[in-house]
C-alpha cells in the first residue's frame, strides 16, 4: 500500500459503470493517477449473494494495495452495500468511500414525491437500502425497481436504440402508469442511459445519481487525509484492468469517458 501523495486513486467496480464516477473524480480532482478495475470476471455482482460479492471485494481490495494505491472509491452500489464497512474495519487508515442511491436529493428536491429507484436486485434487498428509505418514511413514497440485466445490456455497449428502450418499457411497465416526479440510477452503469430513462419519462421527470456526491466525498477523504496529489496534469493520468483480461471492456471504457 502506497499510503502517500504519490499513490494512485482506485475506482472499482464490475465493469465499466463506475466511469460514470471516475469522470466526475477527473472532474473534480485532475491531478490525480487513477487506477481503474473493471471486475468483469466477477461480474454481474448484483445478481450475486452479499457474502459472495464481500468475498470477491476484500480479493480485489489486497489486489489493489499490491498495485499502489492510496484511496478506494467502490464506484459500485452493489458492493458498498455488501462489503464497504467491512473493508473499513479491516483497513482503518486507507480512504475508502463508496456510493449509494441518490435516494436523499431527490426526496428533497420535492414535497412529497414519488421517486422510482433502478438498481441491482441485491442492492434493493440489502440492509443498507431497506435502512435508507426509512429514513424517508413520510416524506416520499418511494419504489423500488429491480434491474436485473440491464448492466449487461451496457456492458454489450448499448447506450441507447431497440434493446434498451425494449428493456426500460418492461420495467418502467411495473409502475403500471403511476405518475413520478424523480427517478435515481441506484447503479454506477445506469447514468449511461440516462437520455433513454428521460425520453421515456419526458423532461418533467428529474433524474438523479450518486457519481458527483461520491466524488465529492472521495476528494474530501483525501484532502482530510493530507493525500491530495502535488502534481499539475494536462491529462488525466489512468490505468484500465479488466480482471477478465477482455480487451473490448477497457476499450469501452475508454469510450465512456469520451477518451
Ligand atoms: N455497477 C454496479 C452497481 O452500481 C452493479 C452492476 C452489477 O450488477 O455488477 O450496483
Amino acid at each position: 500500500m502506497e499510503q502517500n501523495k504519490n499513490g494512485r486513486v482506485a475506482v472499482i467496480d464490475s465493469g465499466v459503470g463506475g466511469i460514470s464516477v471516475l469522470r466526475e473524480l477527473i472532474r473534480l480532482m485532475p491531478n490525480e493517477k487513477y487506477i481503474y478495475l473493471a471486475d468483469s470476471k466477477n461480474a454481474p455482482y448484483g445478481t450475486k449473494a452479499k457474502d459472495e460479492v464481500l468475498s470477491i471485494m476484500l480479493e480485489n481490495t489486497d489486489r489493489l494495495f499490491k498495485l499502489g494505491v492510496k484511496a478506494i472509491v467502490v464506484a459500485c452500489n452493489t458492493a458498498t452495500s455488501a462489503a464497504v464497512r467491512v473493508m473499513r474495519e479491516k483497513y482503518p487508515d486507507v480512504p475508502i468511500v463508496g456510493i449509494e442511491p441518490a435516494v436523499k436529493p431527490a426526496v428533497e428536491a420535492f414535497d412529497f414525491p414519488t421517486v422510482a429507484v433502478m438498481a441491482t436486485p441485491l442492492t434493493l434487498a440489502e440492509e443498507k437500502f431497506i435502512t435508507l428509505i426509512k429514513r424517508f418514511d413520510g416524506r416520499a413514497d418511494i419504489i423500488p425497481l429491480p434491474c436485473a440485466g440491464l448492466m449487461e445490456i451496457i456492458e454489450s455497449g448499448h447506450t441507447d436504440g431497440e434493446v434498451v428502450d425494449t428493456y426500460l418499457n418492461k420495467v418502467f411497465g411495473e409502475l403500471g402508469g403511476k405518475k413520478i416526479d424523480a427517478v435515481v440510477l441506484g447503479c454506477t452503469h445506469y447514468p449511461f442511459v440516462k437520455g433513454a430513462v428521460q425520453k421515456y419519462f419526458g423532461e418533467s421527470v428529474r433524474i438523479f445519481d450518486g457519481g458527483e456526491g461520491t466524488a465529492r466525498e472521495a476528494k474530501r477523504r483525501i484532502c482530510e487525509s493530507g493525500l491530495e496529489s502535488g502534481r499539475s496534469a494536462d491529462v488525466p493520468e489512468i490505468e484500465f484492468i479488466s480482471t477478465s483480461g477482455d480487451e473490448r471492456v477497457t476499450e469501452l471504457c475508454h469510450k465512456l469517458l469520451g477518451l
